[in-house]
């Protein structure tokens, strides 16, 4: 098992470091080999993926990642920023499906900024388009009119077999979700009433549902989910979206388990190849105070066990040892209660690791 760690910018190196230990506390058969990206990389070469880091990424068999970006770095110009190398690796691995779980730990019921009883229970898939749409659309870019003016132009463009590939990965994702006596549901968010790309994404999706007879397909304007996501949760099982909206609503989704610090992520190519990395930003803010959940990031490395090393039992144990370290009272700052033990980042790394 070979693992690339790129551990980023800001609050990165510190939460991965957490995700180090827990991996390397289960005694796996495991290469790990760290390099920079994100403003990391531009420091260390002038480019935010540079040759060396995209070498490692392919020649391992999964990218375990902090989180790129800081204000610094926001005046550079654009192919320069942190994030241009994120969504560069993306592509170059062609991690065309990202896994975004929103599962609410019952100890966490009071984060939430929604009523418990809207929240609890809470357990929605989240499977987002990653390598297309109006993100990586032609044309792009920002010129000038004839009459002197500015005009800024991104594209929103997919294309069949895109939608399709994407389509699969929720509808087997759904199907594996099933709880016996249950129906597996997928409910593909779309602006089909105004955008022709996604009236194409809801056109895809309903032939594909041919070959899911166990699968319930349901269509929502992102709109319309983007508030049933805070108005009823938990009708939604698993969700299938572009990139673009796949973004937002993870976001937005994140909220409802009372920290963002909370949700790990899988970018998947076809052979189950991944980059694994918190849900959450670089949070320069608060970078080098170990204050930071590396939870997301733990999570994300159990996910990697799952997903890229189908080694459930161990990707399990670590699941296990984040609620049991939960149980025990830890929180870091930002899930912290009244009663809690909170503790630093490092320390919640100690934590898990002592819980396995
Ligand atoms: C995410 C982030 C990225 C995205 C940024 C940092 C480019 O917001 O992973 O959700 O927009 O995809
Ligand atoms: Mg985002």
């Amino acid at each position: 098992m070979k693992l690339a760690i790129l551990p980023g910018d800001g609050i990165g190196p510190e939460i991965v470091a957490q995700a180090v230990k827990v991996l390397k506390a289960l005694n796996l058969n495991m290469t790990m080999t760290e390099a920079p990206i994100g403003g990391a990389g531009y420091e260390a070469s002038g480019d935010p993926l540079p040759d060396a880091t995209l070498q490692l990424a392919l020649d391992s068999d999964a990218v375990l990642l902090g989180a790129v970006g800081d204000w610094k770095y926001d005046k550079l110009e654009r192919h320069l920023r942190p994030e241009r190398g994120l969504l560069r690796i993306r592509k170059a691995l062609n991690l065309f499906a990202n896994l975004r779980p929103a599962l609410l730990y019952p100890e966490l019921a009071g984060a939430s900024t929604l009523k418990p009883e809207v929240v609890s229970g809470l357990d929605i898939m989240i499977v987002r388009e990653l390598t297309g749409d109006i993100y990586f659309g032609q044309p792009r870019g920002i010129s000038s009119l004839p009459n002197g003016e500015r005009e800024g132009i991104n594209t929103m463009r997919y294309c069949e077999s895109e939608i399709r590939r994407i389509g699969r990965v929720a509808f087997d994702i759904a199907m594996k979700r099933r709880q016996p006596g249950q129906k597996a549901k997928v409910c593909s968010v779309d602006k089909a009433n105004v955008l022709e790309t996604t009236e194409l994404w809801r056109q895809v999706m309903i032939e594909l549902s041919a070959d899911y007879p166990e699968v319930e397909l349901s269509h929502m304007y992102v709109d319309n989910a983007a508030m049933q996501l805070i108005r009823a949760p938990k009708q939604f099982d698993v969700m299938v979206t572009g990139n673009i909206f796949g973004d937002i609503l993870s976001d937005e989704a994140s909220m409802l388990t009372g920290s963002i610090g909370m949700l790990p992520s899988a970018s998947l190519d076809e052979n189950n190849k991944g980059m694994y990395e918190p849900s959450h930003g670089s949070a320069p803010d608060i970078a080098g105070k170990n204050i930071a959940n590396p939870l997301a990031t733990i999570l994300s490395a159990a996910m990697m066990l799952r997903y890229t090393f189908n080694d459930e039992s161990n990707a399990l144990r670590i699941e296990n040892a984040v609620k049991k370290a939960l149980a025990q009272g830890y929180r870091t700052a930002d899930i912290a209660t009244d009663g809690c033990k909170q503790v630093g980042c490092s320390e919640m790394g100690d934590a898990v690791v002592a819980a396995l």
